[in-house]
């Protein structure tokens, strides 16, 4: 049998046949094999902090609710009636003991049970057994304040998914006792992308940030020069994580002083906040992970993205994309921290944000490209520090220099591996092996 890894992705060279952006088959395969089995972020605990809470959100292209329901136990259902498959709920959020499907009344509580059907002495005869009609749920779990969901049943645990980069993750969810929280509502966009150029973009793309937002020097927001950054910025690295995520950041391990980070340079207010929450950081997380309190992109496979927001980008079809992004923020810090860090985030990264707006065209270019019958001939080259990728005794995973494809490589072997993979018993699931700090 030919699989798509054979066929499409050849990570020994690093090129990408680009079918995969484009192909119709291809992206109803990602759907059912990737969207359908694979740990999915659906939210945050603040955003559903009391019993009855809902939240409505996607999976792949599939809505779901995500509740807590009146005993405090959290829930993530599709969002469709078992009836004839209307949606449950309209709203995007709120709190309602029940939801009453709006076309013939079926009603269900908070934790997925069927408990309302018009008519049931005298149409059904009391012969419909409700306990059969609940929500559709799929397994819910969390990690410090995120909540992921995934529909397959033998997937491994949220925790083993993760692998290393959880121990990434606490340096943007750990930072404080009272952990994060989500900010206001989503900025939610629609562009004709594929998905996975945003995902692989923020898994690790340190390369494209000098010349995509090369406008950003002019304005004071990035102080690199081109040439500092070409020359292999050591102060930065990509890490390639196992199961397919990938990781940014500033680890040296040798620094006597916190470091400026992208926020903190660029405000007082900002920077004060990060020097008086340091020692705090410091005990949650040792010297090496507080250090870094500037969370660069990251990609937890295969479509939940980090940095100074956390966002989902949910496939519309294999040249559309619907992104909602939303703000991550320390839940302890002041109003006047959280405020400049939400005017901060719709500044850069939002629809109408400059950094976001340099990135966009980049996507809608690339897949424009995968949609050419002349274009698509031609792969796609990621073969950038192939072979130069080290592992260092500081930090787990494969380390890489600022500048190199290393994560996005590893990133489409792990797509090409779940696409052919019948299950996940042929999966392959490397757990967290780090417990140093
Ligand atoms: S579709 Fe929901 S009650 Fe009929
Ligand atoms: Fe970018």
């Amino acid at each position: 049998m030919v699989t798509l890894l054979a066929k499409y992705v050849n990570s020994e060279r690093g090129l990408i046949d680009r079918t995969i952006f484009y192909d119709k088959d291809i992206y109803q395969q990602e759907l059912e094999q990737i969207f359908g089995r694979c740990w999915l972020l659906v939210g945050h605990e603040s955003q559903v902090p009391n019993p009855n809470d809902f939240f409505a959100y996607y999976m792949g292209e599939d809505p779901i609710l995500l509740t807590k329901d009146s005993k405090g136990k959290l829930h993530t259902f599709l969002n469709m009636c078992r009836h004839r498959g209307n949606r449950i709920c309209r709203a995007d959020a709120g709190n309602a003991p029940s939801f009453m499907c709006t076309y013939h009344g079926w009603t269900f509580a908070t934790d997925g049970k069927l408990i309302g059907v018009p008519g049931y002495k005298e149409a059904y005869f009391e012969e419909l057994d409700r306990s059969q009609w609940a929500l559709v749920e799929a397994r819910t779990e969390t990690y410090k304040g995120l909540v992921f969901a995934t529909w397959d049943q033998k997937a491994p645990k949220l925790i083993d998914y993760l692998g290393d980069f959880a121990w990434y993750m606490d340096t943007l969810l750990d930072r404080r006792s009272g952990g994060t929280e989500l900010l206001g509502g989503a900025h939610k966009w629609t562009m004709n992308m594929n998905w996975k150029f945003g995902a692989d973009n923020f898994s690790g793309d340190g390369y494209h940030t000098i010349i995509t937002h090369g406008s950003t020097r002019y304005i004071g927001q990035n102080s690199a020069s081109p040439t500092s950054v070409i020359n292999s910025d050591k102060e930065r690295v990509h890490v390639t994580l196992s199961n397919g995520h990938g990781w940014n950041g500033g680890f040296r391990g040798d620094r006597s002083e916190i470091p400026p980070g992208q926020v903190a340079g660029a405000d007082a207010v900002l920077k004060q906040y990060y020097m008086d929450t340091y020692p705090e950081a410091l005990r949650r997380l040792g010297s090496l992970r507080a250090q870094n309190f500037s969370f660069l992109p990251a990609n937890i496979f295969p479509n939940s993205t980090f940095a100074t927001m956390a966002r989902n980008w949910h496939p519309r079809g294999p040249e559309k994309t619907e992104i909602w992004s939303y703000r991550i923020v320390d839940k302890e810090a002041p109003e006047e921290v959280k405020k400049i860090l939400r005017v901060q985030q719709t500044h850069g990264f939002s629809p109408s944000g400059n950094v976001e707006q340099d990135d966009g065209n980049n996507f809608l270019q690339c897949t424009a490209a995968a949609k050419s019958p002349i274009g698509r001939k031609y792969p796609i080259v990621q073969s950038m520090g192939l072979g130069h990728e080290w592992k260092s005794e500081l930090v787990p995973g494969l380390i890489s220099n600022n500048i190199g494809e290393a994560n996005q490589r590893s990133m489409y072997a792990r797509w090409a591996e779940i696409m052919d993979a019948p299950s996940w018993d042929q999966i392959k699931i490397e757990p967290r092996t780090w417990a140093k700090e």
